[in-house]
C-alpha cells in the first residue's frame, strides 16, 4: 500500500456538536410588514424546537445520542484525496473532497432531513410536507419519514418530475407521496398554472405549495420541512466540515487554502465551509468559494435584498441575494441550483467579504463532471459538477502558480439518478444559458417599496 485514498472516521469519533455561524455573524432579522417577525410566528409552520434553533445564537449545540445514531446509518463520511484527478490535471495541489454521495439518498440531504424529522416527531408532527428541485431533498425527506415513522408530501419542480422519473420512485419506495409542481392541488399552483400551463415550475413555486398544504391542514399535524436555505438546515450540515477538520489532520494538513461547494439554497456549501468561515474570522487565510450556475447567479450578479423565499409570497422577508421571487431560472440539468435565492448566513458571510462567490456555465460543469467520473470513478449530481469545475479551475492556477495548495470540496452527490443530462451533454444537445443583465433588473421590479437589510 503506497497511497492513502480514503482518511476514515471510527462512528466514535463523530462530532457531537453542530456549529451555529449564527454566533459569530450578525443577520438581519425575517421581517414582515409590521416588522422583524417574532418566533411565535412561524408556530403553525415549524416545531418550535427547530423554531428555537433557527433563531439561535449559542456557538455550538449539542447533536442528540438518537440523532447520532441515526446518522451512523452513513456517516462518517470518508475524506478522499484525489489522487487519480490531481495526476490527470497535472497539478501540484493536493485536492481533498467529502464524499456525501454516500447516504442512503446519494447526498448530504440527509444529514438534515433526520434531523428536521426527528425534531418534528418529538414535537407531535405526524407529517411533513416540503419541495424539492432534483428529488434529493424529497428522497432524503422520505427515507428520514421512513426511519422516524412520519407520512411524507413532496410537490416536485415539473421539470425535474419529467426528467428524473427514477428519483420519483425513490420517494416511493420509502413511502414519500410524490407530486408535480405546479399542482392543481394548491391555490398557488392552480393560479400559476392558469397563467403558464407550460412552466417548468422552480422551487419558489414548490415552496409556496407545500408551505400552503401544510398551514392549510385542519388537524395542525402537519408541519413543513426545508431542505436548504433556513439557519438550522446549515446547522445540521456542519457535521460535514466538521469532521472533515479532524479528516484533515489526520492526513497530516493544517488548513486547507481554498474550499470549494455549489451553492443552490446554500447547505451543502455552509455544511463544508462554515466550520473555516470561524476560523476565517479568526485570522486564517482561506478562499472560501460558493459555487452557483452562470444561469441562476444569485451570489454573483443578484443584490443583497429583502424577498420572500417563495414565489406566491407566503413567506416573511428574508435578507439575501435574490433574484425576486417571481424568477424562474432556465431549465439547467442542476435542479438543485435553480433557486431565486440564497441561505441568509451564506448571503451574509458573502456581504462580510468572508467568501468569493463564482459561477460557472453548464458544459464547463458537464466537462469537469466526465474527468472526475473517468479520473476519481465516481459519476458526479449535475450541482456538485459545479464544485469540481471550480476545483479544477482552483488546480490549475495553483499549477501556474507553481503552488502545492490544499484544496477541499464538497462532492455533494452521486448523478447516477441524474444520467439524462449526461445523455444530453454526451449528445451535443445542451447549451450554455447566460442570465441577460437586464432580465435580472427586470425580474427584482417585484421588489420595489421593500424594506432593505
Ligand atoms: C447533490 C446536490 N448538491 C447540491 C444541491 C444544492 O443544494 P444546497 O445548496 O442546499 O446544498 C442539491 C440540491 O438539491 C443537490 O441535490
Amino acid at each position: 500500500m503506497t497511497k492513502q485514498r480514503k482518511i476514515i472516521l471510527e462512528e466514535s469519533e463523530m462530532p457531537r456538536q453542530w456549529y451555529n455561524l449564527a454566533a459569530d455573524i450578525k443577520c438581519p432579522p425575517f421581517m414582515s410588514p409590521d416588522g422583524p417577525v417574532p418566533p411565535e410566528a412561524w408556530a403553525q409552520v415549524f416545531p418550535m424546537n427547530l423554531v428555537e434553533q433557527e433563531y439561535s445564537t449559542e456557538r455550538w449545540v449539542d447533536i442528540p445520542e438518537e440523532i447520532l445514531s441515526l446518522l451512523t446509518r452513513w456517516r462518517p463520511a470518508p475524506m478522499h484525496r484525489a489522487y487519480a484527478l490531481e495526476e490527470a490535471l497535472g497539478t501540484p495541489a493536493r485536492i481533498y473532497y467529502k464524499n456525501e454521495s454516500l447516504s442512503p439518498a446519494g447526498s448530504h440531504k440527509p444529514n438534515t432531513a433526520v434531523a428536521q424529522a426527528w425534531y418534528n416527531k418529538q414535537f407531535g408532527t405526524k407529517k411533513l410536507t416540503t419541495e424539492t428541485g432534483a428529488g434529493q431533498w424529497g428522497s432524503a425527506l422520505s427515507f428520514a419519514g421512513s426511519l422516524i415513522g412520519l407520512e411524507v408530501k413532496v410537490f416536485m419542480v415539473r421539470i425535474s418530475f419529467d426528467q428524473k422519473p427514477f428519483r420519483k420512485l425513490m420517494m416511493q419506495t420509502w413511502g414519500g407521496n410524490c407530486i408535480a409542481s405546479p399542482s392543481t392541488e394548491t391555490n398557488a399552483g392552480r393560479q400559476i398554472l392558469e397563467q403558464f400551463p407550460n412552466t417548468p415550475g422552480s422551487l419558489g413555486i414548490a415552496i409556496s405549495e407545500a408551505l400552503e398544504a401544510a398551514v392549510t391542514d385542519p388537524t395542525g399535524e402537519t408541519k413543513y420541512s426545508l431542505g436548504s436555505v433556513l439557519n438550522h438546515v446549515m446547522m445540521h450540515q456542519t457535521i460535514i466540515g466538521l469532521e472533515a477538520k479532524k479528516q484533515l489532520e489526520k492526513a497530516g494538513e493544517k488548513l486547507p487554502d481554498v474550499i470549494i461547494g455549489c451553492a443552490g439554497g446554500g447547505s451543502n456549501f455552509a455544511g463544508l465551509s462554515f466550520p473555516f468561515v470561524y476560523d476565517k474570522i479568526n485570522g486564517a487565510d482561506i478562499d472560501i468559494i460558493p459555487v452557483e450556475p452562470t444561469s441562476c447567479p444569485t451570489l454573483t450578479k443578484a443584490p443583497y435584498v429583502y424577498d420572500h423565499g417563495d414565489t406566491a409570497k407566503m413567506t416573511p422577508l428574508l435578507a439575501m441575494h435574490s433574484l425576486g421571487h417571481a424568477f424562474v431560472p432556465p431549465p439547467i440539468h442542476a435542479g438543485g441550483l435553480r433557486y431565486h435565492g440564497m441561505s441568509p448566513l451564506v448571503s451574509r458571510a458573502a456581504e462580510d467579504g468572508l467568501l468569493a462567490p463564482r459561477s460557472v456555465p453548464q458544459l464547463e460543469c458537464y466537462k469537469a463532471g466526465i474527468l472526475f467520473a473517468k479520473t476519481e470513478g465516481i459519476i458526479p449530481a449535475p450541482e456538485t459538477t459545479h464544485a469540481i469545475a471550480t476545483v479544477i479551475q482552483e488546480a490549475n492556477k495553483a499549477k501556474e502558480e507553481g503552488k502545492e495548495k490544499v484544496i477541499l470540496f464538497n462532492f455533494s452527490g452521486h448523478g447516477l439518478m441524474d444520467l439524462v443530462g449526461y445523455d444530453k451533454y454526451l449528445a451535443g444537445e445542451l447549451s450554455n444559458h447566460k442570465f441577460p443583465e437586464d432580465q435580472i433588473a427586470k425580474n427584482l421590479e417585484v421588489l420595489k417599496g421593500y424594506p432593505l437589510p
